[in-house]
């Protein structure tokens, strides 16, 4: 017999976990994935810069770097973040193993065993389960087209009871909600925030993945809103822009923050990947960023398009049946009735050839499940219909 931790003990794999498992047959349409597809990476582009590199940079590929970061590629990401007009040089920069990491460190910065945190309904998976594996007491607060519901958060926060740690929010193109947070509703957050010494995290994974001109300019992170003394901590990723192999995030904070998470990080994994921060760096500098998510912006588009057809075409007419249309990202968050359960929905569909995630997965309190997520990042168009009608059928047989 071993002698886990409580923490390790308290992990459980979930039953939802087991299902997918069986998801894998070469045939089935998956919407499961919150991953680009295969296809969309910039192989040519990876292959020329990495075959161009200078033999002493592909050296320094190979061995070990500062745990802050490649230097280059701290620059070159400053530039980047400057012009979503982050102010870079009042904080500090930490590349992570992804953003997860970034997501992970903060947690493990902020959070004693039953201390608490407030998150949105429904969040992030991987987050919810860092902040669990530091046994957090999650508190969540529920969400509208608009982003977080400002009087329930206030309505937390004014409990002197309570008093949590930080509150973790995802305002561009949610997972799983596929909210896009109105200018005004990052107003009142940043107006209700401000003077309340309570850190925000706010991850900024999708950001860059909008697909309505109209909205370029209004991508301004609460961070780039916020008045100085607020205490934002940014995060970022190169997963959804380039690609989760790389591993590559980031985190954007104030300097008394920097020092811990750099001390955390040291202890965690030394330093990201020489290898891919390298190469994102010239991807990045060499001004290839921009062009290849210009092109992601229009493939997500046109497959965010087929699946709204296609949910329309096929989803059964039912005043608790709805979804909203994202504005980009990779998902469509579908209630269904309270009274079915998304898991028999999954277990048929799965049956007949298509995959999702169901709404548990993403309440940090794991109950909720009267809803469905789709991804349409990672399926090619071709078969984002094929797959909307097995679910839509799955789910008027229990209707
Ligand atoms: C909202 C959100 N934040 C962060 C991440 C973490 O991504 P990564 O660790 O690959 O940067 C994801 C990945 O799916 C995500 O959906």
């Amino acid at each position: 017999m071993y002698h886990f931790s409580h923490i390790v003990d308290s992990l459980r794999t979930s039953e939802i976990r087991d299902l997918m498992g069986l998801a894998t047959r070469a045939d089935i349409i998956s919407f499961a994935g919150g991953m680009p597809n295969d296809d969309l990476f910039p192989i040519k582009e990876i292959d020329e810069i990495y075959n161009n590199l200078p033999a002493e940079i592909k050296k320094t590929a190979f061995q070990y770097g500062p745990t802050p970061g490649y230097p280059p590629l701290l620059e070159s990401l400053k530039l980047y973040l400057r012009k979503k007009g982050l102010l870079v040089d009042d904080n500090k920069l930490l590349i992570t193993t992804g953003s997860l990491q970034a997501i992970n460190i903060l947690a493990k910065v902020f959070v004693d065993p039953n201390d608490v945190v407030i998150t949105e309904n429904p969040a992030f998976i991987g987050a919810i389960s860092a902040f669990k594996s530091y046994m957090a007491n999650i508190l969540s607060v529920p969400m509208d087209k608009d982003g977080i519901i400002i009087e329930k958060l206030k309505s937390l926060l004014d409990d002197k009871t309570i008093n949590p740690k930080f509150v973790y929010i995802t305002p561009f193109f949610h997972n799983p909600a596929g909210v896009m947070y109105s200018m005004e509703r990052r107003k009142q957050l940043i107006e209700l925030l401000k003077d309340r010494n309570i850190p925000l995290i706010e991850d900024d994974a999708y950001g860059e993945l909008y697909f309505e001109e109209e909205d370029k300019n209004n991508m301004i992170p609460v961070k780039a809103m916020a008045p100085k003394e607020m205490t934002v901590c940014y995060t970022g990723s190169f997963s959804k822009i380039l690609g989760p192999g790389m591993r590559l995030g980031w985190m954007l904070v104030p300097p008394g923050i920097y020092e811990k998470c750099e001390l955390c990080k040291q202890s965690m994994d030394a330093c990201s990947p020489n290898f891919t921060q390298i190469l994102a760096n010239e991807f990045l500098s060499q001004g290839k960023l921009q062009d290849y998510v210009a092109s992601l912006r229009v493939i997500y588009k046109e497959r965010k398009n087929i699946m709204i057809q296609a949910l329309k075409k096929y989803m059964p007419v039912h005043p608790e049946i709805h979804w909203d249309e994202p504005r980009g990202g990779f998902y469509i968050w579908i209630s269904i009735p309270e009274n079915i359960d998304a898991t028999e929905i999954l277990k048929k569909s799965i049956e007949k050839g298509a995959v999702f995630v169901v709404g548990r997965t993403f309440d940090p309190h794991a109950k909720s499940n009267h809803h469905i997520r789709l991804s349409f990042s990672n399926t090619p168009e071709q078969n984002i219909a094929k797959g909307v009608q097995i679910i839509a059928e799955a789910l008027k047989s229990f209707i």
